[in-house]
C-alpha cells in the first residue's frame, strides 16, 4: 500500500475549455489573452492548426497564449492537412468552424482518432449545406469543400455529445438564419458560453442553445480553470490509499462535468468543496479530498453524460470498493480513445479484478486490485486510471503505452510526485 497521499496540488487547465478560446480568439477581432491555457499535446495542436490558417499566436509563457485574432473571414488557407493528433474534440469542432470558410482544408489525425466515427458530425454539417468527406464508414481525415453557403437548422443530436453540438452552433456562426440545438441529454455548454464571452448575441440554458449567423466576435481574456477530469485521478487517490488528505486547488465545477463528485460521495468519498467562486464564467472551488472506504453502487444513469470521461478512473475506484459496480448507459465510452469498457475490463481482470462487460457499461465486482500488466491502448485516462490503481494493488503494476498521457496532462507524474505517490516511467 503506497504512503498517504497529502498536500495541495494544482491541475493544470481545462482541455475543453483550452480548445475553444483559440478556436474562438482565432477568428475573433482583435488580441486575446489565454491564462491558464493547457500544455497538453491535444490543445497545442489545436493551436497548430491556427496558426497554419494564419492566426499569430504568441506563447510568452507557459500555459499562456496571446492570440492575434483575425476575424471571422480572416483565415488563409493552409498549405497541407491539418493535424488534429489524438483529439476528437479539435477535429469535431474544427469541421464546424471550417465548413463555411472559403477555402477547402483537410483534417486528420493519429492512429486512435483515425478510427473514431465521424458521421456524427458529418450529418448535420451536411444538413446545413457543407460538404465534407471522409473515408469508408465516416472516419477521417475529414475533406471539408470551401466556398459553401451554409443554413442555420435545428438539431437534436442523436447522443449526448457536447462535441456534435459545438460543431453545429460553430457552423452556425457562418450560416444563414438560426441555428438551434436541442439536447435530450445537456452537455457541457463551454461553446455556448465562450461565444457569449466573446460578444457573439447566443441565447442557451440546459440543453438547448440558440444563435443566429452574421455577427462578430470581439477579442476577450480568459482564464481557464483547472481540468476536472485531470483532478479526477487525484481525487480517486487521496479517496483510496489509507491517510490521505488532499486539497486540489481552483478545479472547475461546471455541474456537466462534475458526475463524479455524485457518484464517488454515493460510493462513501469524503470531499468538501471550499471556497466556491467565479473564475473566467465557470464555478471553481478548491476540493478537499480524504481518504473513505468505499461501497459498489448503481451508477446512476443519469449521471453518464456529466462524467462522460471519468469512467476509466471509476473502474478503478469500483474495484477498491466493498460490493459491486454496475455501470449502464455509456455506449459512447467504446468510441472514446480508446473503447474504454474493454480496455478497463481488459486491465482490471489481468489484475484479478472480476468484471462482467456489457454492450454499454460493466459490472465491476470490487475488493481488491493485484499486480500485473496492463495495455492502455494508447489512451491517456485509461494509463493514468491504472497508475492510480497502482496506490493500492497488492504488487507492481505494469502499464504499457503511456506516452498519450501527455495529449491531456503532461506534468501527470510531475504534480503525483508532488501528492507523494512515486510511478516509475522506466518500468
Ligand atoms: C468534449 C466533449 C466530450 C468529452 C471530450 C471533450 C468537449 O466528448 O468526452 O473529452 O470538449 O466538447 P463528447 O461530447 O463527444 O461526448
Amino acid at each position: 500500500m503506497a504512503r498517504p497521499i497529502r498536500g495541495e496540488i494544482t491541475v493544470p487547465g481545462d482541455k475543453s475549455i483550452s480548445h475553444r478560446a483559440i478556436m474562438l480568439a482565432a477568428i475573433a477581432e482583435g488580441t486575446s489573452r489565454i491564462d491558464g491555457f493547457l500544455e497538453g499535446e491535444d490543445t497545442r495542436a489545436t493551436a497548430a492548426i491556427f496558426a497554419a490558417l494564419g492566426v499569430a499566436i504568441e506563447a510568452p509563457a507557459l500555459s499562456r497564449r496571446i492570440v492575434h485574432g483575425v476575424g471571422l473571414h480572416g483565415l488563409a488557407p493552409p498549405s497541407g492537412v491539418l493535424d488534429c493528433g489524438n483529439s476528437g474534440t479539435g477535429m469535431r469542432l474544427l469541421a464546424g468552424l471550417l465548413a463555411g470558410q472559403r477555402f477547402d482544408t483537410v483534417l486528420a489525425g493519429d492512429a486512435s482518432l483515425s478510427n473514431r466515427p465521424m458521421r456524427r458530425v458529418i450529418e448535420p454539417l451536411s444538413t446545413m449545406g457543407a460538404i465534407v468527406d471522409a473515408e469508408a464508414g465516416g472516419l477521417p481525415p475529414l475533406r471539408l469543400r470551401g466556398g459553401r453557403d451554409l443554413r442555420g437548422i435545428v438539431y437534436t443530436p442523436p447522443v449526448a455529445s457536447a462535441q456534435i453540438k459545438s460543431a453545429v452552433l460553430l457552423a452556425g456562426l457562418y450560416a444563414r438564419g438560426e441555428t438551434e440545438i436541442r439536447e435530450v441529454h445537456a452537455t457541457r455548454d463551454y461553446t455556448e458560453r465562450m461565444l457569449a464571452t466573446f460578444g457573439w448575441p447566443i441565447e442557451f440554458s440546459s440543453g438547448h442553445a440558440r444563435l443566429t449567423g452574421g455577427h462578430r466576435l470581439r477579442a476577450a481574456d480568459i482564464d481557464v480553470p483547472s481540468d476536472f477530469s485531470s483532478a479526477a485521478f487525484f481525487i480517486v487517490a487521496a479517496t483510496l490509499v489509507p491517510g490521505s488528505e488532499l486539497v486540489l486547488r481552483g478545479v472547475g465545477l461546471n455541474p456537466r462535468r462534475t458526475g463524479l463528485l455524485e457518484v464517488l460521495r454515493l460510493m462513501g468519498a469524503d470531499i468538501r468543496e471550499e471556497g466556491r467562486r467565479e473564475q473566467g464564467g465557470e464555478i471553481v472551488a478548491d476540493l478537499v479530498v480524504r481518504h473513505a472506504p468505499l461501497r459498489g453502487v448503481e451508477v446512476p444513469v443519469a449521471c453518464v453524460p456529466d462524467m462522460i470521461d471519468e469512467f476509466p478512473i471509476l473502474f478503478i475506484a469500483a474495484a477498491v470498493a466493498r460490493g459491486t459496480t454496475t455501470v449502464r448507459g455509456a455506449a459512447e465510452l467504446r468510441v472514446k480513445e480508446s473503447d474504454r469498457i474493454a480496455t478497463m475490463a481488459a486491465g482490471l481482470r489481468a489484475l484479478g479484478v472480476a468484471v462482467h462487460e456489457t454492450p454499454d457499461g460493466a459490472v465491476i465486482d470490487g475488493g481488491a486490485i493485484g499486480g500485473g500488466a496492463v495495455g492502455s491502448a494508447g489512451d491517456h485516462r485509461v494509463a493514468m486510471s491504472f497508475a492510480v490503481a497502482g496506490l493500492v494493488a497488492g504488487d507492481a503494476i505494469r502499464i504499457a503505452d503511456c506516452a498519450n498521457v501527455a495529449t491531456s496532462f503532461p506534468q501527470f507524474l510531475e504534480l503525483a510526485a508532488d501528492a507523494g505517490f512515486a510511478l516509475n516511467p522506466g518500468v
